[in-house]
């Protein structure tokens, strides 16, 4: 299994602190934001990682995080010239995925879920993860009918039909990169990860589990000083 972080995008809901740099740049306690996405991979079991950034904060990554090798993991980057969606890291990622299969997480998402099992059990399909919350329509949200079956997933409803969200950790096997090309631009121009997990849904190929424990998108204000409350407390208690 591979692993892509998507660390593009311009963040302008987190201006001025995004105006010179990346967001997932910025700290979360004591470290800056993306080395949590690279660890929560690596605690998978996944060390061969590609990171997609902005053109803007590319020389910021490498400087950063180099080859990976600190952190005991392989790095590659490649640039994203326009954040055109999430299911763009499929194509831009389509030389270094080859012929394996992969695991997708958002730069900005904090977890201290630890996914190695999901990882390993995981044969073909794809595998999304989803947590109750109290604001679904900031998210993906998983429906479900009332035998509990997922029926679809929706982004950022205006009227949540569950408390469910999809967070930003995903797998799949190897037809993600032919899926992705299929995909159409959506309205608001942008290739939607919620089009490539209906595709995989309508063929009864869709995996939906649930997580428990901290999950944070650090996209906001208010998120961000939240994540880094939390985190800060686990450091301090030596549970993360
Ligand atoms: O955090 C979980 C949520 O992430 C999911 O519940 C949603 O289904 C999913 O669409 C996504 O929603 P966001 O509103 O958080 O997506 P956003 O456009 O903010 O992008 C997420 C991260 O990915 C952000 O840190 C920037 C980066 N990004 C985004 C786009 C659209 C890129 O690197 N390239 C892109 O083209």
């Amino acid at each position: 299994m591979k692993g892509i972080i998507l660390a593009g995008g311009r963040a302008t809901r987190l201006r001025p602190l995004t105006k010179i740099t990346s967001k997932q740049l910025l700290p979360i306690y004591n470290r800056p934001m993306i080395y949590y996405p690279i660890e929560t991979l690596a605690k998978a079991g996944i060390k061969n990682i590609l990171i997609i950034v902005a053109p803007e904060s590319s020389g910021q990554f490498l400087n950063l995080l180099g080859s990976g090798n600190e952190m005991g993991v392989n790095l590659s980057y490649e640039v994203q010239d326009q954040p055109n969606g999430l299911s763009e890291a499929f194509i831009i990622g389509q030389n270094f995925i080859a012929d394996d299969n992969v695991a997708l997480i958002l730069g900005d998402n904090i977890f201290d879920h630890n996914f190695a099992e999901s990882v390993s059990s995981f044969k073909s399909g794809a595998r999304v993860f989803a947590k109750e919350v109290s604001d679904p329509e900031r998210y993906g949200v998983v429906e479900f009918d009332e035998n509990h079956k997922v029926i679809s997933i929706v982004e950022k409803p205006k009227h949540p039909r569950s408390n469910y969200a999809v967070v930003g950790f995903y797998i799949y096997d190897n037809k993600v990169v032919e899926y992705a090309k299929s995909l159409k631009l959506s309205e608001r121009n942008e290739l939607e990860i919620v089009d490539l997990h209906n595709k995989y849904l309508s063929r009864g190929e869709l995996d939906v589990n649930i997580i428990e424990g901290m999950w944070e998108d650090a996209g906001t204000f208010d998120s961000l000083l939240r994540v880094n409350n939390l985190v800060a407390e686990k450091v301090r208690s030596g549970k993360l």
